[in-house]
């Protein structure tokens, strides 16, 4: 084997066993229910929505799948939850003042009904998550009522 070629796949097994071993930071941080976002004020609907197809990447309380612990996947899932969750945690809802709030809500319909959110990789590994039509006009729906609230003073 060409002596670069072998260097690079015992780098790969290196960095596969090391991941392995140590994992990326697969935690859920406690929930602070004075600022999390309070699922029962929500709409049933848009609750079990956001659940079943936000809530992975976007709050404190992923449910980390079996294959979230085998590298590489290991990596790419805890690289897209800890993105998400650092532009939009509903953990940390009411930590962000209203208006912020209130934008993250029309972005949120916006990607949604775009089909950017939830991400496809994630799509594809869950079906739950694939939103219908009626889904999506459910959460809309709501994330205008909600951001009107919020941009007039709401909180
Ligand atoms: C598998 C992880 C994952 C899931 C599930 C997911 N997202 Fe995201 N989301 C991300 C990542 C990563 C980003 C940041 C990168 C980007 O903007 O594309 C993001 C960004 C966003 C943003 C932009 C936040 C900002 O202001 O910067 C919104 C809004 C959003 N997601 C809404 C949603 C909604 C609503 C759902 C559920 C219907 C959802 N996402 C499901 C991973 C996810």
């Amino acid at each position: 084997m060409h002596r670069g070629v072998g260097l690079a796949a015992a780098a790969i097994v290196v960095a596969v066993a090391a991941s392995a071993a140590f994992g990326p930071d697969r935690t859920n941080p406690a929930v602070d229910r004075t600022v999390a976002l309070d699922v029962g004020s929500v709409p049933a609907p848009v609750a079990s929505i956001m659940r079943k197809a936000c809530f992975d990447c976007h709050s404190d309380e992923t449910r980390w799948p079996w294959y979230a612990s085998v590298p590489p996947v290991s990596l790419l899932v805890a690289h897209d939850v800890n993105k998400g969750r650092s532009h939009l945690n509903f953990s940390e809802w009411r930590s962000y003042n209203p208006f912020d709030r209130a934008d993250m809500l029309d972005e949120a319909c916006k990607r949604v009904t775009s089909g950017e959110m939830p991400i496809w990789p994630y799509r594809l590994l869950h079906p739950e998550a694939r939103l219908s039509a009626a889904d999506i006009a459910t959460l809309c729906d709501w994330t205008r009522v909600e951001a009107d609230r919020l941009a007039s003073g709401g909180d």
